[in-house]
């Protein structure tokens, strides 16, 4: 496995293997990896000749200090990972390197963004927009990997895909979850060993809503009961718990036609945000 601090170097490496044919998958992440970005390496592998991760914990994107601050940053694990996992080639540059000069130009993706984690975390999507789009780039790969962990992530990379005229495959790949439903996050570690347990509560609560919406209840009414079902958690603080319309995240009244309603939540269990969603 190549591992590559600087874009120059990638770049080089990237256009001897694109004259030779190959195909590009490109897994974009800020590392602390777990089985989750795993899953997107795997589906990479079987749907390229080559793939590439990206690791880098992007400054823009964090609209808290504290959380740059407390981010798990592990890259010698991560390259292992990587290795075992069947990665060819890891990017893994300095915030010099990816920003020479702060970025300027801004992203504002509508109403898209001025809901659930855009309303909560200002900046957040530009920040997400410009690296994203600086890494397609880069790296100029055939297809590219998300997780619906990042439900609204998608929806954004999605939306500049299409307004940039990215000639790049979107692949969203379903959310990886430990054994008790908790989906798989870098943040878990942070997550202190007695409240560990009640973690599990979101993949729960989120599916005890889908239950009542399918079976007709209101939005609003499935929104009561879930913030209840919070309040009698003490140690979980709800941001929101939002129903949604898939392709364009606005709240909805009830169920939309099949596949196409999204439950997305964000707690924060002790000093952790969580975050998850559920589509059906
Ligand atoms: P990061 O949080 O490291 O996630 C990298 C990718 O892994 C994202 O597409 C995310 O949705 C996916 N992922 C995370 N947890 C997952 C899980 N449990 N199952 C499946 N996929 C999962 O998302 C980012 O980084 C950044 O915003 C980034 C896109 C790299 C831009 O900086």
């Amino acid at each position: 496995m190549e591992i590559f601090n600087s874009v120059s170097a990638l770049r080089l490496y990237l256009e001897s293997q694109r004259r030779d044919n190959k195909s590009i998958g490109f897994v974009p992440t800020m590392g602390a990896l777990h089985a989750g970005h795993g899953s997107l390496i795997t589906a990479s592998r079987a749907g390229n000749d080559l793939t590439v991760c990206s690791i880098f914990v992007n400054p823009t994107q964090f609209n808290n200090p504290d959380d740059l601050a407390h981010y798990p940053r592990t890259l010698a694990a991560d390259c292992a990972m990587l290795q075992a996992a069947g990665c060819d080639a890891v990017f893994a540059p300095s915030a010099q390197e990816m920003y020479p000069e702060p970025a300027v130009v801004k992203f504002d993706f509508g109403a898209l963004e001025r809901v659930m984690e855009g309303q909560f975390r200002p900046g957040h999507f530009n920040g997400v927009g410009v690296v994203v789009s600086k890494l397609f780039n880069i790296v100029q790969p055939d297809r590219a990997y998300f997780g619906q962990k990042d439900l609204q992530q998608t929806a954004v990379v999605r939306q500049m895909m299409v307004d940039l005229g990215f000639q790049i495959e979107l692949h969203i790949c379903p959310t990886l979850r430990e054994a008790d439903g908790l989906a798989m996050s870098s943040r878990n570690v942070n997550i202190l060993a007695q409240h560990r347990p009640a973690a599990s509560t979101i993949f729960r609560i989120l599916n005890q809503a889908k239950t009542s919406l399918l079976a007709g209840e209101s939005s609003k009414t499935a929104q009561v009961h879930a913030a209840e079902a919070f309040a009698s958690q003490p140690d979980f603080k709800l941001a929101y718990f939002e129903i949604v319309n898939l392709h364009t995240l606005q709240p909805v009244a009830a169920c939309q036609p099949e596949g196409q309603t999204a439950i997305c939540a964000a707690a924060f269990l002790g000093k952790v945000r969580l975050i998850d969603n559920v589509v059906f």
